[in-house]
């Protein structure tokens, strides 16, 4: 065995025991995927595997399925949440669901202006901070998620858009609700696009958000607001993505969706 054989086994054992300690927020974004047989399929997989102590797992499945995860996790590690609600209570919202209905089921997060809502149903920041505040109100935890697109990045501007998003966002909420939040940093040229941003990209904009957080909000909340990467996270990078500073857990859409990798996923990110 040489010096760098050497060098590279201590590397691994670092890298492994920062992963055995640090605690991560794993949450998986189905997106509109899976048929019901598919969701029992994975619920098998999952619903007994030992995921550890240290991190929080969450799944969001399209509604429809909410039923099957309050069945088959009940005595699961797994929690799960919802992709989207329409914050009133009930009343003439065709097409929609309620915060009520999800939390029915056992719901405890929300994803809240995903990128593809903002683009694809024209959600706005003034809507969205209007949801931001309706989970606050329903004991839901949102995720609220924020990112550029390319052209943003390349010009350079995107600090102040993500900041905007996210002043906006948490705008109708008190500043003690902010222990609450959960914010995902997802730079929509990353998203579904096998195009992930490198370490160094994530973790030069979670400093960013990190140091906006603590100005605006005091040193105390901003520092514990969790910080999400998103955007093409799979078994291959989390490991480098999970090492950048500031980053407190990953939102996955893709790799979220097979059973197997959303284990191996998360065996990594307990240094398995
Ligand atoms: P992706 O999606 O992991 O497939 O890029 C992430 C997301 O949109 O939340």
């Amino acid at each position: 065995m040489n010096d760098k054989d050497i060098e590279q086994i201590v590397r691994d054992e670092i890298i492994k025991s920062i992963l055995q300690t640090q605690e991560f927020l794993v949450v998986g974004n189905w997106k509109m995927n899976k048929t019901k047989h598919e969701v029992i399929a994975f619920l098998d997989a999952v619903a007994n595997y030992d995921f550890g102590e240290k991190n929080t797992v969450v799944i969001a499945p399209p509604s429809p399925y909410l039923y099957l995860f309050e069945d088959r996790l009940r005595y699961s590690k797994i929690l799960y949440g919802v992709q989207n609600f329409y914050p009133k209570e009930n009343g003439s919202f065709t097409g929609e669901i309620s915060f009520e209905m999800a939390r029915d089921f056992g719901a405890k997060y929300a994803i809240i202006g995903h990128s593809e809502r903002r683009m694809i149903f024209s959600e706005c920041n003034a809507f969205v901070s209007k949801k931001v505040r309706s989970c606050i109100q329903n004991q839901i935890l949102p995720i609220l998620c924020i990112g550029e697109n390319i052209d943003q990045r390349k010009s350079n501007d995107y600090k102040n858009f993500i900041s905007e998003q996210i002043t906006e966002g948490l705008s109708l909420i008190s500043e003690s609700d902010l222990n609450n939040v959960i914010i995902a940093y997802e730079p929509i040229w990353a998203i579904g696009t096998g195009e992930t941003a490198t370490p160094d990209q994530v973790e030069e904009t979670h400093i960013f958000i990190r140091k906006f957080l603590m100005d605006k909000y005091g040193a105390q909340i901003g520092k514990d607001i969790p910080l999400l990467y998103g955007g093409s996270v799979n078994a291959a990078n989390v490991k480098s993505l999970a090492l950048a500073q500031s980053v407190s857990g990953f939102l996955i859409g893709g790799a979220s969706l097979s059973a197997q990798t959303f284990i191996e996923i998360n065996d990594i990110l307990n240094g398995k």
